[in-house]
């Protein structure tokens, strides 16, 4: 998912959590400035959805870093309709994986990440289906807000990370920020 929602929505959740765990508050770093990570949604596709679902996907954020069930995030779910992604917790992998191939077009060095990272989270979205039908049945963290499915929201969550956490050398930028993240990544199990 774009990275201008991921960033912009931690670093308000930095300043509101408590750090009652070290997962709970993600460090500043941008991802994108640290990782040039290929991504196939288009800008005024992912600025559309979180115009009209980046509070509910905040709050649904901020509940789960900090030790909440999982929830489904609207930003996610609206960027799945629009693109036939997740269809619930089935994940159109080879969507995905073609998009994110032509998104890395002249870096070969993420063909062999996608190929293996997109039907990982495929799989861990599926073994979480439990969960997120569990999810589905929660009322909204606010009384307006609308109730989405689980699975896109995962989805994007595990790609971003785990693509993030293979990032060649060659594109990721070794600064201290940056390799907070990397740690925050590694360490945390919903990092970013
Ligand atoms: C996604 O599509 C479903 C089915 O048409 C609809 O019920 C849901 O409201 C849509 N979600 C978003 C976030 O637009």
């Amino acid at each position: 998912m774009k990275v201008i929602f991921f960033s912009s929505v931690f670093a308000l959740i930095a300043l509101d959590v408590v750090l009652a765990n070290p997962c709970a508050k993600p460090p500043p770093a941008d991802v994108k400035q640290c990782c040039e990570f290929p991504m196939p949604l288009e800008g005024a596709l992912v600025e559309s959805c979180i115009n009209q679902y980046g509070a509910q996907s905040m709050r649904v954020i901020q509940s789960i870093l900090t030790g909440g069930p999982p929830r489904g995030a609207c930003v996610a779910e609206c960027l799945s309709n629009a693109t036939g992604m997740v269809n619930g917790v089935d994940v159109n992998v080879d969507l995905l994986v073609a998009g994110f191939k032509m998104a890395a077009d002249g870096k070969p060095e993420w063909v062999p990440i996608i190929e293996s990272s997109i039907p990982e989270c495929a799989g861990m979205v599926k073994a979480m289906a439990p969960e997120l039908e569990k999810a589905s049945k929660l009322p909204p963290l606010d009384p307006a807000d609308p109730i989405c499915s689980g699975g896109p929201g995962f989805m994007l969550f595990c790609a971003v990370k785990t693509l993030f956490q293979s990032c060649p050398a060659k594109y990721f930028k070794s600064t201290p920020e940056c390799n907070e993240l990397k740690t925050y990544a590694n360490t945390c199990p919903l990092g970013f």
